[in-house]
């Protein structure tokens, strides 16, 4: 079997295959059993990995961690870039060039969109894109796709609703592009008009035959849907403070709420919740934010790197 992630960046949703992602789900489930069955696999040991964080992370950041750690690898850690020579005015380029010469695959999340390409540009090991601003998240949305085939073998007759924050939201940028490739049935897109989807990622999906439609009628575009994600307003990226108090809040699923979504339906967020889902739910079945995603999230990144890592 041909390894297509080996040597390779993971910019965008946009340059992986259905082939490509199939190789990946297998090796994910089989670490996924290793680990769960308590085997230990250092396959990486001698590998390391630099991780540069301009922008805060709970999640993306310690998993990445404990999935190089599992294997047996390093990390470089860089959480914290007012400890770096990029205060003394070194560029962004130096600074990825410097850690390219350090170690064997750097992930990295900035607050620029298009960033991971242009440290892709000047780094001759592998650059994964843990979030470039409003741009995309493409490791969350593979876990996020992951987690959703436990639950759906057959992707393709699948109704999916993503509510909350469509614009700014890099999470839904990366997995409306999956939902695209695997071409789910139907996607329902809930937000306020002010973040809604961006209209050329709207247009690449319909193009694709896939029914789309926007509401704001959240309970019944959920009333017969498979799949609910739900996404926090993103604060960060608001240049009027005021714009994001008045938008916080437009969508909050309450146990209430959950009455409208179907028995064997799931709900999902990629994290952090704010207010848009209340503590009530998270003890619902059907909520898979803490329960499969965030597990789920390691071992795709466990096996993304071993298979970026090793032939
Ligand atoms: N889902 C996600 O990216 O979470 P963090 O911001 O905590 O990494």
């Amino acid at each position: 079997m041909k390894n297509p992630f080996y040597q390779k960046d993971i910019i965008s949703c946009n340059e992986l295959t259905k082939e490509d992602i199939a190789i990946l789900f297998e090796t994910a489930s089989d670490i996924r059993k290793r680990v769960t069955e308590g085997k230990s696999i250092d396959t990486l040991a001698g590998k390391i990995l630099s991780l540069l964080f301009f922008e805060p992370s709970s999640r993306t950041f310690s998993s990445f961690v404990s999935a190089m750690q599992r294997l047996g690898g390093g990390i470089i850690p860089i959480t914290d870039v007012s400890h770096t020579s990029l205060v003394k005015g070194e560029t962004f380029e130096d600074t990825v060039t410097t850690f390219s010469r350090l170690s064997d695959t750097i992930v990295i999340r900035h607050p620029r969109e298009g960033s991971a390409k242009d440290a892709s540009a000047v780094s001759d090991i592998p650059v994964i894109n843990a979030g470039d601003g409003a741009g995309e998240h493409p490791t969350q949305a593979l876990l996020d796709v992951f987690t959703i085939l436990d639950h759906f073998k057959d992707m393709s007759s699948l109704r999916v609703t993503l509510a909350g924050d469509l614009l700014y939201g890099r999470t839904v940028h990366s997995l409306i592009r999956l939902l695209g490739l695997f071409h789910v049935s139907e996607i329902r897109l809930v937000s306020p008009t002010e973040l809604q989807m961006p209209e050329d990622l709207v247009s690449t999906i319909q193009q694709l035959s896939i029914s789309v439609s926007q509401t704001q009628d959240l309970a019944d575009a959920i009333s017969d849907t498979d799949v609910l994600y739900m996404t926090r307003v993103q604060k960060e990226r608001f240049t009027d403070p005021l714009g994001y108090e008045r938008l916080k809040d437009s969508f909050v699923i309450t146990p209430e709420t959950m009455k409208h979504l179907p028995k064997n339906a799931i709900l999902m967020h990629p994290l952090p919740r704010i207010h848009e889902i209340a503590k009530e739910v998270d003890s619902d079945s059907r909520s898979m934010y803490f329960r499969e995603q965030i597990p789920n999230g390691m071992y795709i990144r466990m096996a993304l790197l071993s298979l970026i890592l090793k032939k």
